[in-house]
């Protein structure tokens, strides 16, 4: 388990190397938003608490609700929007989205900014791309995408058109922190080549 986050039966500390990273959290949760954990302190510079809540990592879930992903995903761009723009998570990463019994919260900000919605979802996707056989992703996408669609609009020329710099950092982040596929089949391109052309059927007005 990472250093900087201590769990306690109750609350959970964070601790942050770069006062950055403290500000983006902490902005997100000063305004005690639905779909993340309440804020119950934090001491100005490099540390929060925040309650711990009853939920595991989505990647970890053996039934992941990829409805409930997609409205908590759609729930942070309804909370901060300029234009068409909205306040992104830039890390979706699926250990960041927690699962309980009945809902879902939604946890670490520290990268959030403002940009256009698609590449939220899409790096989201690229992890499922990773792990998940072709039936199965193209679900995923299927009730992930809609229940995003059901709340906020897509753009399917701007999901295009950020697709290969979005799959460049998904690569980059994925190599520098070690990591490998899981399911190592020949999906993984598959799976991404769906992003590029069937997703946009999904995208449609
Ligand atoms: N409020 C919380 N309730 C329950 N588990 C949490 C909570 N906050 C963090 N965790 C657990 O700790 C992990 C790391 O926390 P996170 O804030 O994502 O830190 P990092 O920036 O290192 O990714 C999460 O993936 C989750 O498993
Ligand atoms: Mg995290």
């Amino acid at each position: 388990m990472n250093k900087r986050v201590t769990l306690h039966e109750d609350r959970v500390i964070k601790r942050f190397d770069d006062h950055e990273h403290f500000l983006r959290e902490k902005r997100v949760y000063d305004a005690h938003p639905d779909f993340a954990p309440t804020l119950l302190s934090d001491n100005g510079s490099d540390m929060i608490i925040i309650e711990r809540v009853p939920g595991i990592p989505l990647i970890e879930c053996d039934t992941p609700d990829f409805h409930m992903a997609g409205g908590l995903l759609a729930d942070l761009h309804m909370f901060q929007r300029h234009k068409e723009m909205a306040l992104t998570m830039v890390d979706t990463n699926p250990r960041n989205f927690l699962q309980g019994s009945s809902r879902g919260w939604l946890i670490d900000f520290s990268h959030i900014a403002l940009d256009y919605p698609e590449p939220d979802l899409i790096h989201f996707l690229l992890f499922w791309a990773a792990n998940q056989p072709h039936d199965a992703f193209m679900h995923t996408c299927q009730v992930f995408i809609g229940a995003y669609r059901a709340r906020l609009p897509l753009d399917p020329g701007r999901w295009l058109s950020a697709l290969p710099a979005v799959i460049q950092r998904f690569d980059q982040r994925r190599q520098r922190y070690g990591k490998s596929e899981k399911y190592a089949g020949n999906d993984v391109l598959r799976n991404r080549t769906f992003l590029e052309h069937s997703a946009q059927q999904l995208l449609r007005p």
